[in-house]
């Protein structure tokens, strides 16, 4: 299919009915795959999924929620999120908050941020219903550990990843509160589903409550796994509340404070043999691009994951909140992290 043909086609798509578009995926075979289908590292998911966006509404103020279709739309579990490919090529991570039963169908929401990097300006100007997207296998850092009890603690559109943990929380029984914080009711997004969890639920919107009150929280009994998801602020507030010994779960999709300063390394990239120099005022991730221009990335923030990859040699000053302990001894991040070695050696 041509290109005019191909935009022809996509702009009348919004008239199809939902059968219409699902027959419509399963026989484009010239589906339009991103440049970074072939991403250099090990630790990237390395097929793009497509999904046709059958739903766009908004559940809030300045919130866009979206159902996307396929039929190739692998499982996931209550915490994950995935990377999608808005039109102009910026990569963003949302949450899936729908129902991992409902297989075939996620469910993502998108925060208008006037005043941020232009990613959900995107989204809520361009993706409409009857678009097609492309997006990455889900990706679980935010998993719901087994607990006999939860408290949960979401701020604004952080509460995406919480909705299905309180679904699942349920459905094993376990007991759980929810504090869900938001600057007024009109701006937080799924209050009907979650009032009707009743008691159970704390609403605090600031325009009526002031800041959130985490005095239960202090109080969380042994057993207790504590999940947040939110701004920093509020990250930083629940662990600082959550009792000594409480395994406290944070959500990052804002970046980690900047820490210590910033000298001159080389990286050597093993499997194409070049050595590159990255400069005191420049990140790794831009140095690597200079010569491996597809290597992929997103955020350039430290919290998406994306620029995660292998270490080979060298010692590396690891600046971001997202990796493992495990993840540390072999791998970094790209765009935040540099070394402590003069030297690092990358399989790339
Ligand atoms: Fe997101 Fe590096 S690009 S963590």
């Amino acid at each position: 299919m041509s290109r005019t043909l191909k935009v022809a086609a996509l702009a009348g798509a919004a008239l199809l009915t939902r059968r219409a578009l699902r027959g419509r995926i399963a026989r484009s075979p010239l589906w339009p795959l991103p440049a970074l289908e072939t991403p250099v590292s090990g630790y990237s998911p390395r097929r793009w999924l497509r999904a046709l966006i059958v739903s766009r509404t908004e559940p809030a103020e300045g919130v866009l929620q979206l159902v996307l279709e396929s039929a190739d739309l692998p499982p996931w579990t209550p915490g994950a999120h995935v990377d999608v490919r808005l039109p102009s090529g910026l990569i963003r991570q949302y949450s899936l908050c729908g129902d991992p039963a409902d297989t075939g169908r996620y469910t993502i929401a998108v925060r208008l941020i006037e005043d941020g990097r232009g990613g959900s300006r995107e989204a809520h100007g361009r993706l409409t219903e009857g678009a097609e997207l492309a997006l990455r296998p889900p990706r679980n850092r935010f998993e719901l550990v087994p607990a006999p009890s939860y408290a949960f603690v979401a701020g604004g559109i952080g509460i995406t990843p919480i909705l299905p943990m309180l679904r699942a929380a349920t459905a094993a029984g376990a007991d759980w509160t929810l504090l869900y914080c938001g600057r007024s009711r009109a701006s937080m997004p799924f209050l009907p589903e979650l009032e009707a969890y009743g008691p159970r639920v704390t609403l605090a919107p600031q325009d009526e409550t002031g800041l959130p009150d985490l005095t239960a929280l202090r109080a969380a009994g042994p057993g207790t796994a504590v999940y947040c998801c939110g701004p920093d602020g509020l990250m930083a507030a629940v662990r600082a509340a959550a009792p000594a010994g409480t395994p406290v779960h944070l959500e990052r999709f804002t970046p980690a404070a900047s820490t210590g300063t910033s000298r001159p390394f080389t990286v050597e990239l093993h499997r194409s043999g070049r050595t590159i120099e990255v400069a005191a005022d420049e990140s790794a991730l831009t140095a690597v691009r200079r010569e491996l221009p597809d290597t992929p990335y997103s955020c350039e923030q430290g919290f998406c994951g994306t620029c995660q990859h292998r270490v080979l040699a060298g010692e590396v000053d690891h600046r971001d909140t997202l990796l493992t302990d495990g993840e540390r001894e072999d791998s970094m991040l790209l765009c935040v992290s540099r070394a402590t070695s003069a030297h690092l050696v990358l399989d790339l």
